[in-house]
């Protein structure tokens, strides 16, 4: 089996608020059913959940009652964007469900409880497939917060136990610059803890749930001696399609463990 994050910085664009990029989806769903690869997908939400998140710090938790409309209404916006994800999953002949986590999961202090996971397990056993978000979810000790979809790969990666972790963004891999402001950048094909400390910090930091390096330490804690965990363009048409399929693409590799 293998785990995939479609990235917001793929499906949406992130610089207008509530923007499907449904051609990128549709071709990506398509890559998905072409490759044969039997698959879990997780998204998250780029300008359908970061936006009004951001405005309204949605991250910290509670603190205001004016954040209240946006909490519902991040949650609203974060389900039509599934729905439209999964439409283009079923257009490519996958049956696919939601399972929200905002409505099936709580959050205690920012970290996922995933007491009973019988609803994901149903759904696999018949051969559907679960897709998960990133989600606004209550917290017990916050009120609410932002659960990031990479947040839900690590939990699907200790429910799983899957072959492969693939991240789709819209980026090659992991520099060790910011390409778009540093020409000279360089593309990380293999990335550990240690490398990861030397990256320059600044990269892709504007988002709620911490931009690239959040991912990439994600990436590293869900690394095993028999897993691959893998950041991969969604951007380009066919990469993706190639590495489900085992072929070597351009892309960076976490390796070895946070
Ligand atoms: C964010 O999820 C969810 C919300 C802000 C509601 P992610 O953090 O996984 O989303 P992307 O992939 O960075 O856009």
């Amino acid at each position: 089996m293998i785990l995939i994050k479609l990235g917001g910085s793929v499906i949406t664009d992130k610089t207008q608020y509530r923007t499907f990029n449904k051609d990128v989806v549709r071709r990506l769903c398509g890559e998905i059913k072409d490759s044969g690869a039997s698959a879990i997908i997780v998204h998250g939400g780029g300008s359908f959940g970061h936006v009004l998140a951001k405005e309204y710090s949605l991250q910290n938790g509670f603190a205001d009652p004016r954040q209240i409309p946006a909490v519902a209404r991040t949650q609203y916006d974060m389900r039509e964007l599934d729905q439209m994800v999964i439409g283009e999953l079923l257009d490519a002949d996958i049956p696919a469900v939601s399972v929200p986590p905002g409505s099936c999961f709580m959050m205690d202090g920012g970290k996922l409880i995933l007491d009973d996971p019988e609803v994901l397990f149903s759904a696999s056993r018949l051969g559907i497939m679960p897709v998960l978000f990133g989600d606004v979810v209550f917290d017990r000790s916050k009120g609410f917060g932002i659960c990031s979809g990479d947040q839900i790969m690590e939990v699907l990666c200790g429910l799983y136990n899957p072959q492969k972790v693939v991240f789709v963004s819209d980026v090659d891999g992991l520099f060790d610059k910011d390409p778009k402001t540093n020409p000279d950048s360089k593309l990380l094909t293999e990335v550990t803890s240690e490398l990861l400390a030397e990256v320059s910090s600044d990269i892709g930091v504007d988002d709620v749930t911490g931009g690239v390096r959040a991912k990439m330490e994600a990436m590293l804690r869900i690394t095993s001696p028999e897993r691959d965990c893998i950041l991969v363009n969604g951007s380009v048409p066919g990469r993706l399609r190639s590495l489900l399929k085992g072929e070597r693409v351009i892309s960076t590799t976490a390796k070895g463990g946070l």
